[in-house]
């Protein structure tokens, strides 16, 4: 309970370097949207988009009989392919991707002196087992990697299988 009795101006310091995803999203009308592609007949790719709903975006989907075809014309590698393909602002996110990781890099890439240009976007490649949208009893160890418009890629994040259940 410390930090309450820190002067006020602290905690305006504070908030002001904090990423902001209420500026973000008040730059979307109130959420931020997605329009994902989807092969018509998968449901794990509306799990996901429940997934993303349910933490603050607004997703629009488009049923695409060419998944394949479209994830290039966005510019998305297909080694990094899953079941959907999403723009997200300025970002392309693949696959069952966490919302945490999407905001995470909206920010950094709404902010000059972290945003990157030669960053297109996050993917989960494949189906991953517990990840959102893919909820399941076995979960699996999965990352979210970066992508670059070189077509290189790192990890942006590791996510551990809860194995405490
Ligand atoms: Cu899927
Ligand atoms: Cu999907």
């Amino acid at each position: 309970m410390k930090a309450f009795a820190l002067p006020p101006f602290c905690l305006c310091v504070f908030l002001f370097f904090l990423p902001s995803p209420a500026v973000l999203a008040a730059e979307h009308g109130g959420r931020l949207d997605v329009l994902m592609y989807k092969n018509a007949g998968c449901a794990c790719c509306n799990q996901w988009a429940a997934h993303l709903e349910k933490n603050g975006f607004r997703v629009k989907i488009e049923e695409s009989a060419n998944l394949a075809a479209r994830r290039r014309a966005l510019g998305m590698d297909e080694r990094f392919s899953s079941c959907h393909t999403a723009k997200i602002g300025k970002i392309l996110v693949e696959g069952h991707v966490p919302a945490a990781d999407v905001r995470r890099l909206l920010a950094e890439q709404s902010r000059p002196k972290t945003a990157r240009s030669d960053v297109i976007g996050l993917a989960a490649p494949g189906m991953p087992q517990g990840s959102p949208g893919m909820e399941s009893e076995q979960p699996e160890d999965f990352d979210t990697l970066l992508i670059r418009a070189d077509g290189s890629s790192s990890v942006y994040r590791r996510h551990l299988a809860k194995r405490n259940r």
